[in-house]
This record gives structure tokens, sequence and C-alpha cells, in this order.
């Protein structure tokens, strides 16, 4: 039974009103990893240039995307409007503690009814996981930013998509249209990048 008062279900869409670009965020292991075996995303993936540079990313969008268990925590995010994945609720619902933040169930509401609600039915969005959810996009994605931190590896850690470790992070963004443009290096004594994964114009 829902926590929640459902407050939206099958709203009538406009072609339009879709998101103006959908964007990902993440920082993973070696293995492809964004979180330990304990679920917790160890201070080993943490590195200060890539975090500002998934700050500034997260204060160009209009609407953050997350799972139950992935909130930002940054200096903006009371400022920032998002979406909450959750079943706990059967399709979107508002977020008591939070006037800018929804809850909401794919399976009863779509990403454009969702958006609606929120009030920015044609914003931009950016998905920061976790591994559910950055697999539920993995067909929408404009770019997605894929950092890496080479000397640190999580065996048995939660995996950035689903069909990890079976495939690595940039064969699934392959396999799903993207494919890498440029290649930024955040900190050099621990050889941490971010590669730029586009949607493909074959894919559009
Ligand atoms: N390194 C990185 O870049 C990065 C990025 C993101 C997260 N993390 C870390 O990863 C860990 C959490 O990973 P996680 O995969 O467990 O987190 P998560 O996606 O934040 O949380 C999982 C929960 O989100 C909800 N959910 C996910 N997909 C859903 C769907 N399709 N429909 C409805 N609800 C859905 C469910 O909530 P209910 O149980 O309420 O149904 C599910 O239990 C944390 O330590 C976090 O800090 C790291």
């Amino acid at each position: 039974m829902s926590a929640f008062g459902t407050i939206a279900k099958g709203h009538a869409m406009s072609a339009s009103q879709v998101p103006s670009r959908v964007e990902g965020y993440a920082i993973v292991s070696e293995d492809g990893m964004l979180a330990n075996s304990a679920g917790v995303m160890p201070d080993a993936l943490k590195f200060k240039a890539d975090q500002a540079f998934f700050e500034r990313g997260l204060d160009g969008v209009d609407v953050v995307v997350h799972g139950r268990h992935s909130h930002e925590q940054q200096r903006h995010s009371d400022l920032r409007r998002r979406l909450m994945l959750t079943h706990r609720i059967s399709a979107i619902a508002p977020d008591p503690s939070n006037k800018r933040a929804l809850f909401w169930n794919p399976a009863g509401a779509n990403l454009e009814q969702a958006m609606a609600v929120l009030g920015v039915p044609e914003g931009s969005i950016g998905v920061i996981g976790g591994t559910e959810v950055f697999g539920f996009f993995l067909d929408r994605y404009d770019v997605f930013y894929l950092s890496r931190a080479p000397a640190v590896r999580l065996p048995g850690g939660r995996p950035v998509f689903p069909e990890v470790p079976g495939r690595t992070p940039e064969e699934v963004l392959a396999r799903h249209g993207l494919e890498p443009r440029q290649k930024r290096i955040l900190d050099v004594e621990r050889a941490v990048a971010v590669v730029e994964w586009h949607r493909s114009a074959k894919t559009k």
C-alpha cells in the first residue's frame, strides 16, 4: 500500500513534451562499480575534481533524477527540482519534505508525465544513478559523462549498469547507441578522467 497519495496518472502528452536533453553522470572503479559490496560509495571513489565537475553539470540541468539511495548531497541540492524513483507509490506523488521533489514510479507514469507534474515538461534532466536508474535511461541519454578511477577495484560491488561486469561500461554505452568523444583528465596524479559519450547521429 502506498505511503503517499498518488497525484497523477494518465496525463495526455503532446509530442513536444519531452525532456530537451538527457544527461548521465557516474564515476566508476576499474571494474565498473559505482559502490562497494555493502552498497556504499567509498571515499576511494571521491575525487575533488570529479565532484566539482559533477556539481557544475547538475547546476546546468533543470531536473535531477535518481533512485532512493543516490541523492547527490551538494551545496545547491535544495534548490534543484528532482524525481526520485521508488516502487513505494503507484505513479507520481509529492515529497512531503521538499516542494521541488516528486516520488516517481515509472511503472505507473512515464517520464514526460512526471516532468509535466514537476512543471518543466520540456526541461533537461541529469540522471545520477544508481544501477537500475542508469540502466533504465540507456536508450535515452543524449550524453553520458563516464568518469573512471583506474586505481580502484570494488569486487562484488554495485555496477554502474545492470549488464556490468558481464560487459564493460563502455561496451554497454556503445551497444545503446552512444560513442566516445571528448576525454578530460580530472586528476593527473590519480589518472582520473571523464569521457563524454554522445548519442550517435544514426541512433537519434
Ligand atoms: N559512483 C557513482 O557515480 C554513483 C552514482 C549513483 C549512486 N552511487 C552510490 O550507489 C549506491 C546506491 O546504489 P543503488 O543502485 O542501490 O541506488 P539507487 O538506485 O539510488 O536506489 C535503489 C532504489 O531506487 C528505487 N528504484 C531504482 N530503480 C527503480 C525503478 N526502475 N522503478 C522504481 N524504483 C526504482 C528503488 O527504491 P524502493 O526500494 O523505494 O522501491 C530501489 O530500491 C550508493 O552508495 C550511492 O552513493 C554512486
